[in-house]
């Protein structure tokens, strides 16, 4: 792909989350384990936070490990936790120099004491970096941080003397992990498969979703700053009608 993309920096998706899918196919197309499929991904990973950070974007959202991955073979659960923790440990240094401050979406409890502890490490020591915000979504599910708002708001009502009728988009969005963050502009998934798979359900809304067939591996600055440049073309109507929506611009 030519080094030809132009953008326009006025509209640069404020949030963009990700899909990160097509590893182990990568790995497979090479005759190579799953794990090197990960591996490679790695660097895209590094490549895509290192760009975001250039363009201006405020909030990247990877989606690295969901609830659903516990399920995989052991061995290879192992083996991304072990790539996380390594990632942590040899990222740290740049995250702080690029000012990118590091925070995790999911069940963190879930993660392995050891890889947990280099997390929150990370997060501790990146919390006050104004950059770019690095949502790690990780043993992450949807429906279950749903469930976990519903069942904080309802303690509230029993407890706190919330009243029900208090309960509105708002609210619920504060009691989502993303609380105080903007809702992703733009969802890209890689490897092509048209799937939510438990991401976001909520904050994806009106998001603007963009599916390539790219691998992640192979998913590099070109490849994002194509999938950028298809939202900047997007009208985005949020429900009115494309001449409101020009008029408006919300
Ligand atoms: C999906 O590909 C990818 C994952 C389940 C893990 C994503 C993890 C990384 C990119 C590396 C570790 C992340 C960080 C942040 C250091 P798949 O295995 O389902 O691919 P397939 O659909 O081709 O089998």
């Amino acid at each position: 792909m030519a080094e030809s993309v132009k953008l326009n920096p006025d509209n640069i998706p404020a949030h963009i989350a990700i899909i990160m899918d097509g590893n182990g196919r990568w790995a497979q197309q090479r005759g190579k384990p799953r794990i090197m499929g990960h591996r490679s991904g790695v660097e895209s990973v590094q490549e895509i936070v290192q760009v975001s950070g250039e363009l201006g974007v405020k909030v990247l959202t990877l989606y690295a490990f969901s609830t659903e991955n516990w399920k995989r073979p052991p061995i290879e659960v192992q083996a991304l936790m072990g790539l996380l923790k390594n990632y942590l440990q040899s990222e740290l240094a740049n995250l702080i120099k690029n000012d990118v401050s590091l925070r995790c979406l999911g069940q963190k409890d879930k993660i392995p004491p050891e890889v947990r502890q280099v997390l929150e490490k990370v997060i501790e020591q990146t919390s006050g970096n104004k950059g770019l915000i690095l949502n790690l979504a990780l043993s992450y599910g949807s429906r279950s941080e749903m469930i976990m708002a519903v069942q904080e708001l309802a303690r509230k009502c029993v407890e706190d003397g919330l009243d029900y009728r208090q309960i509105d988009e708002e609210l619920i969005s504060a009691h989502l992990y993303t609380r105080g963050l903007p809702d992703p502009d733009l969802l890209i998934r890689t490897g092509g498969e048209f799937r939510l798979s438990n991401f976001l359900l909520w904050q994806i809304s009106y998001s603007e979703i963009d599916v390539t067939e790219t691998l992640w591996p192979d998913f590099r600055k070109e490849n994002f700053l194509k999938s950028i440049a298809d939202f900047q073309q997007r009208q985005r109507r949020f429900g009115k009608t494309g001449e409101q929506a020009q008029a408006t611009k919300r």
